[in-house]
């Protein structure tokens, strides 16, 4: 965890409780705001008018009332901080202000080196003597092109599917825009089915969809390779659903699915407990309760002990103790049917995944659209 995700958290959710640990928190807040702006003096401004820019957004970025780094740290830090912790927390809050008060994030302009154009060999400056190569300037700093990240959907796909491949699955894939013999019937559900509302779906045509969920692939990829099968399926889904904090009409899903002979629920259970402890921490423990999907029997829904509290409550979980993970069960014989799988000698079981909720509840990220936002300031702590 960086400190820029600490200081998204409490003292209490971080397991701070003494003096020494609070003191090295700021310690290693105080560290982060000197490198950033050295890398900033470091890496100088193309332009005049950069300059002032990138002066602004690293003052925005630490010093903004609303949001800044400062803020965060009074309002998650120093404002819920027990009795005992309050006046070190205090304290080192105040030595934190005059700190990066010290560190003039404002009149870092005029420190900000003007990088110079590159010259071109062969340029002429006036009054140089026609036909001599003019000499770079070495000392000069050089043109720094900052370095971009992982965005943090990505990472948590990566994150889950490393897990995957390490248990032997491959990755699948299909494509986004899917016929209705895919997405819905193959899959066992019929055109008057209700989920077919449920899902509002976003239709090209009347037998064409921009796909609902990554489930479509289970069948595809039965077609195609047969059994035994254990692959997982990230990607894009689109629903008609209206943008909210957990919300949006395109989004991304894993889908998991394992196809062998002897496959019973136990296996699901054991793997996906296994998946859930690989990656929230070994302590988890996982809850699974009966759901209906129309292509698993029996069905479930799959909740993990908060990773943050221990199953106690707090803000992460909800208080509830549990954080929903996904929907899973026995693949449903029909559909091991539609897919040219004999289910009598072959059973399976298969999830779904929602990944850009499992990077909000991972990231402790309370908004989903930031994911889509393309907004610097929020991919960069990434
Ligand atoms: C399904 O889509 C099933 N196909 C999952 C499944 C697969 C079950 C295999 C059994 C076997 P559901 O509609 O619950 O299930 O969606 C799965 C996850 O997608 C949700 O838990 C949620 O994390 C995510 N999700 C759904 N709609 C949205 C949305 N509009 N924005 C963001 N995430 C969403």
């Amino acid at each position: 965890m960086t400190i820029f995700d600490k200081i998204r958290r409490t003292l209490q959710e971080l397991g701070v409780s003494d003096a020494q640990g609070v003191e090295s928190l700021f310690a290693e807040l105080r560290k982060a705001a000197e490198h950033e702006r050295a890398e900033l003096v470091a890496g100088g401004a193309p332009h005049q008018a950069q300059r002032d820019g990138l002066c602004k957004a690293l003052r925005d970025r630490w010093l903004a009332r609303k949001g800044g780094f400062l803020s965060q740290v009074d309002e998650n830090w120093l404002k819920p901080a027990g009795k005992e912790l309050k006046p070190v927390v205090g304290n080192q809050f105040n030595k934190l202000r005059r700190f990066t008060a010290s560190l003039e994030f404002e009149k870092l302009v005029e420190a900000l080196p003007l990088q110079q154009e590159a010259t071109p060999q062969m340029e002429l400056p006036l009054g140089s003597g026609a036909g001599r190569p003019v000499p770079r300037d070495l000392t000069l700093p050089g043109l720094r092109r900052p370095l971009g990240s992982i965005h943090p959907v990505t990472r948590m796909q990566r994150e889950i599917e490393d897990i995957f491949l390490r248990l032997g699955f491959w990755i699948e894939s299909g494509p986004e825009i899917e016929s209705t013999y895919y997405n819905f019937d193959a899959l066992n559900i019929p055109e008057s089915h209700p989920s077919r509302d449920d899902w509002d779906t976003l239709y090209i045509d009347s037998k064409t969809v921009l796909r609902t969920h990554t489930s479509p692939v289970q069948i595809r990829s039965m077609e195609k390779y047969g059994a035994p099968l254990y692959i997982i399926i990230p990607g894009k889904c689109y629903r008609h659903d209206n943008p909210d904090s957990t919300h949006s009409p395109m989004f991304h899903q894993i889908e998991g699915l394992a196809i062998d002979e002897d496959i019973t629920f136990a296996d699901l259970k054991g793997t996906l407990d296994f998946f859930a402890k690989m990656l929230f921490g070994e302590k988890v423990r996982t809850r699974f309760q009966p759901s209906f999907f129309p292509f698993t029997e029996p069905s479930g829904e799959v909740a993990v002990s908060c990773f943050v509290c221990d199953g106690q409550g707090c803000r992460v979980c909800k208080e509830s103790g549990w954080i929903e993970l996904m929907g899973c069960g026995m693949v449903h014989p029909q559909v091991l049917r539609n897919g040219g799988i004999d289910p009598e000698k072959y059973s399976g079981w298969a999830f779904g995944l929602g990944v850009d909720r499992f990077a909000m509840v991972k990231y402790d990220i309370n908004d989903i659209q930031l994911f889509f936002q393309g907004d610097v300031r929020f991919l960069e702590q990434f």
